[in-house]
């Protein structure tokens, strides 16, 4: 049973007694830059979004033990941290006002690599770019899968899937997890060993803050060549001729041999910038020598022109750098980068390759955004399909053919603007139904869209929940889970009957 309530402010003297020293509370000077530290998306650092009570930056894991036992006896929501990227604040923000806590992991941020044995344990808190850095320190010739944005962090990204570059080749983030650390409501800290196989699999790509604190994550590294091909250039023209090559990559970009990655963004800035027309750039990575590269490319995409200038052999380091828009291998770590942006995003699945008209139709419709407005194609196949839908809880697996991102950015200047800007994005997805998977329409859970249902909890910390809550999210957790919805569940049921770990997306346990 959760403590009795008390007041907010009780964290501090539990967390002075636990012997836990770095937290900031809203009056101190030191508050509002720790909360912005991570907080990537600015429409979320506005006063009528609640702030935490406290913020506590525990340094080791005993400390992160004694925050969630703190923050449990103040009656305090937990929300955990990692590289606050989440697309909808989830990591720094409460949807329905409760006071909370925020557990922020930036100094769990340690990474151990053991190159004999191809294997990493990693803090939840260390970013993509530190542990791509402190890997290629170890090895230049081993990887890890995942994303290409070098802040995000580890424990957000890999708690819902992971996807990147190596996918096609080794899947994503969680198919190379083999081991992790979960603090769970009671402050226990389990492991594969001590944690039931339901719990174990659902922290593999259930989502992120459902289950408990997830400290760290032992990986399988993944070779990789020494000396890999990487591309990375923009095609521009009318609606019409964009869409051809569209249409053409996807038969494409899904279907190459597994060391192959092109993925597309068709993005539209308004006129005059662009004179009106769509701009499409590619990013592309090959694990072979440009030779190689070409010779595919040039016999499977005809249609996009490549030439050989346009392709570079660099590391895979290297490659992790210039896709993250960095300029070395050196700014990998920088935990700062591009910290701060106003957008929104939303996500889809498409099945059957849309026929030219449709994709002409989708091209022409992109022109009508009022200011920049993108999708990012991701291609699937290979690996992706051979590994099994009920694996891990991300189930889009054989038969997806490639992951849709929409996205709408603007700049602060336009932020009057904004609830127009995220019409446009809605509008545009309700536009794209007829050509994306369906019953249900699928999501994937690191694209976090609460636009698809929310929970609606009844009490300060989460629970008791009325009947019909499993019911009601099954409604977007079908969309992002499908039938591994159920076995979630399940895993919550075991692990958090009580519901200590939520958010407006959280899977609820069932009664
Ligand atoms: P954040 O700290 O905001 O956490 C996200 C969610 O996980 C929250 O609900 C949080 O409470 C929970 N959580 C965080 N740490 C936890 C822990 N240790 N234990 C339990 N729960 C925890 N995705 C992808 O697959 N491939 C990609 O290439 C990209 N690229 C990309 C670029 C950019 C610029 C952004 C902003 C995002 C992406 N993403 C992505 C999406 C990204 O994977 C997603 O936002 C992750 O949830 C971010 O993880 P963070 O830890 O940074 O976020």
């Amino acid at each position: 049973h959760p403590p009795a309530p008390g007041p907010a402010h009780d964290i501090a003297s539990c967390l002075v007694t636990s012997g836990v020293k770095n937290f900031s509370l809203p009056a101190s000077k030191s508050f509002k830059p720790i909360l912005d530290s991570s907080l990537r998306y600015l429409r979320f650092d506005v006063p009528s979004v609640g702030k935490p009570a406290a913020i506590v930056l525990p340094a080791s894991q005993r400390e992160l033990q004694r925050a969630v036992l703190c923050a449990r006896s103040s009656s305090l929501a937990i929300r955990v941290r990692s590289g606050g990227h989440s697309y909808e604040g989830l990591s720094y923000t409460s949807e329905n006002y409760v006071p909370f806590v925020v557990i922020d992991l930036a100094n769990l941020n340690r990474v151990r690599v053991d190159a004999a044995s191809t294997t990493v344990w990693a803090e939840s808190g260390a970013t993509l770019g530190e542990l791509y850095h402190a890997v290629w320190q170890s090895n230049r010739t081993l990887a890890f899968p995942a994303g290409t944005c070098s802040t995000i962090g580890l424990g957000g990204f890999v708690s819902g899937g992971g996807f990147g570059l190596l996918a096609r080749k080794h899947g994503l983030a969680v198919d190379n997890v083999l081991d992790a650390t979960l603090i769970d409501a009671s402050g226990r800290a389990l492991t594969r060993a001590t944690m039931d196989a339901d719990v174990f699999w659902a922290i593999r790509g259930g989502g992120g803050g459902s289950w408990g604190v997830v400290s760290s994550w032992k990986l399988r590294l993944v070779p990789v060549p020494a000396i890999v091909t990487v591309f990375d250039m923009d095609r521009r023209g009318p609606a019409g001729l964009i869409a051809g090559l569209i249409h053409k990559w996807q038969f494409v970009g899904p279907h190459l041999p597994d060391e192959f990655y092109i993925s597309t963004k068709i993005y539209f800035t308004p006129a005059p910038a662009s004179g009106g027309n769509l701009t499409m750039s590619f990013t592309g990575q090959v694990l072979g020598p440009k030779r190689l590269a070409f010779s595919v490319l040039t016999k499977a995409y005809p249609e996009l022109r490549l030439a050989a200038s346009e392709l570079s052999e660099v590391s895979w380091v290297e490659s992790a750098a210039k896709f993250a828009g960095l300029s070395s291998v050196a700014d990998l770590p920088g935990r700062q980068i591009g910290v701060g942006e106003y957008a929104k995003r939303k996500s889809d699945y498409v099945q059957a390759a849309l026929s030219e008209e449709d994709m002409a139709r989708v091209a022409r419709y992109m022109t009508t955004a009022p200011t920049e407005g993108s999708i990012q194609l991701n291609p699937y196949g290979a690996a992706m399909a051979r590994i099994g839908s009920s694996e891990t809880p991300f189930p889009h697996r054989a038969g997806f053919l490639y992951s849709v991102q929409y996205a709408i950015d603007w700049k602060a200047s336009e932020n009057d603007r904004s609830g127009e800007y995220m019409r446009w994005l809605r509008e545009f997805y309700e536009f794209m139904a007829p050509f994306v998977s369906k019953n249900p329409r699928s999501a994937y859970v690191n694209y976090v869209d609460l636009d698809l249902g929310t929970n609606n909890w009844t009490t300060a910390t989460g629970g008791p929940l009325s009947a019909s809550s499993v019911s009601h999210a099954a409604s977007w957790g079908r969309r992002y889970f499908l039938h591994n919805f159920d076995r979630l569940v399940r895993a919550k049921s075991k692990i958090d009957p009580g519901n200590v770990f939520n958010n407006a997306q959280s899977i609820p346990p069932s009664h």
